[in-house]
């Protein structure tokens, strides 16, 4: 097998710098000409095999068009298959001529719409939660979340594998950060009781479903050991609102656990098919984060559009079970499929379904050959998963049809095959 990261043209490409720039000691863009990342980006580009900002022109049902030629895609977030749904477009539609492209101003000054106050409402309703609060992304919602409320004494017990807007939420704030293994209990009870004497606050924070591997938190186990120690938890049910438990209700319901999480920290991004961000927890808390989180403060209010298709999507997902049905029949046929090819699916139990491949170059080898098959997936390489576990990271929604996973499993037995990674 060919190496695709010819090392020389790195070097080459590294030493290009714009003449006069290496006059000036310690430039702040230095590392920029220098960054062996962004050389091994451009090789992988010349070579074609670059993988990643494809740029979509269409997308219908479970397809995506790139340079005019229909794929199927997989590795999308939309579960429920509601991105192309007629009611959001009307939604959104229908707000537009009251509120324009734009709120223009934070939720505290100018940007604050009745339209949000409905939304964090009616969530509130679905989630059972006291109160709600909505940011312009998931992602910055985590950055208020976690700054807002972790002062310098508070300690916060991390999943390694905790998505990056928690580790920059962490980052953001003036407390401490453990880390434990990935959904190891026992490391996580080994931190919290040697921190027990330690003054300040303490929250174990984790994915409810991890964004790579496809796994579910142990929140049973989480919340027990929260109790024994004093803890708070905070769930990012990013991948699991609308997706996990009989309503859709994510990780919480899926264990029967509703009430005994403090804070969910959710996106629009995924099941709602919108674009946003949300907390849910007591009223006091959700209010202190409103008055406190400069990402939530310092920030344009999320669009009205984007509000009035949420509030749709989540209408939807309250009284038609059938899209959570249908994206549950989906897995088993995609998971089932990939198993039974001798595939490595990282005992995933959810819409993410990873494929293992294990080093870099094979992995991008292997998204090439599924791309000239027409399928549309992303590799994962480090430091997105640790080292040598590089994966295609395949998703199915509530809108591929059986052909299209049958299909998607075909290529993939091909592939496979023929690059030795199934026998
Ligand atoms: C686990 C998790 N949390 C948070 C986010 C951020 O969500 P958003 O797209 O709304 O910024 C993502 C998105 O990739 C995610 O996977």
């Amino acid at each position: 097998m060919s190496n695709y990261v010819d090392l020389d043209r790195i070097r080459r490409a590294t030493a290009e710098k714009p003449e006069g720039d290496s006059a000036r000691a310690g430039d702040i863009f230095d590392k920029a000409f220098s960054s062996v990342e962004l050389a091994r980006a451009d090789e992988a580009k010349t070579i074609g095999i670059y993988p990643y900002f494809q740029p979509i022109s269409a997308q219908h049902g479970g397809t995506a068009t790139v340079d005019g030629r229909e794929m199927i895609i997989t590795g999308s977030n939309d579960y429920l298959g509601l991105t192309q749904d007629t009611r959001l477009e009307e939604a959104a539609k229908a707000v537009f001529d009251d509120f324009g492209t734009s709120c223009t101003g934070s939720r505290f000054l100018t940007g604050t719409l009745s339209l949000h106050e409905e939304l964090e409402r009616r969530l509130a309703d679905f989630l059972g939660a006291e109160a709600i609060l909505t940011f312009s992304t998931g992602f910055l919602g985590a950055l208020a979340v976690l700054s807002s409320l972790t002062g310098r004494q508070d300690i916060l017990y991390f999943d390694r594998e905790n998505h990056a807007s928690l580790y920059d939420g962490a980052r953001l704030s003036f407390g401490s950060l453990r880390k434990y293994k990935h959904n190891d209990l026992d490391h996580l009870e080994r931190l919290l009781a040697k921190d027990a004497d330690k003054p300040g606050g303490r929250m174990i924070v984790t994915d409810g479903v991890f964004s790579m591997s496809g796994h579910i938190a142990d929140l049973p186990g989480i919340v027990e050991l929260a109790r024994k120690y004093g803890a708070r938890v905070a769930v990012d049910d990013a991948h699991a609102t609308g997706v996990l438990g009989k309503n859709g209700r994510g990780t919480p319901e899926h264990f029967d656990q509703e009430g005994e999480v403090d804070l969910i920290i959710g996106t629009f991004s995924k099941s709602f098919a919108s674009v946003g961000g949300f907390v849910a927890g007591s009223r006091v808390v959700v209010n202190y984060i409103k008055h406190t989180a400069r990402p939530f403060i310092f920030t344009a209010a999320l669009p009205a559009m984007q509000v009035a298709a949420t509030l749709k999507a989540l209408e939807i997902m309250e009284t038609e079970p059938e899209h959570r049905e249908k994206l549950w029949e989906n897995v088993a046929r995609l998971r089932n499929g990939m198993n039974a090819l001798g595939f490595d699916t990282l005992g995933s139990e959810t819409p993410i379904v990873p494929v293992l491949i294990g080093p870099d170059e094979l992995t991008v080898l292997f998204w090439k050959a599924l791309w000239e098959e027409g399928i549309f997936t992303t590799p994962a390489l480090p430091p997105g998963v640790p080292t040598g576990q590089s994966l295609i990271r395949t998703s199915v929604n509530a809108n591929h049809g059986p052909e299209q996973i049958d299909r998607l499993l075909e290529v993939f037995a091909g592939v496979g095959e023929h690059l030795g990674v199934i026998g």
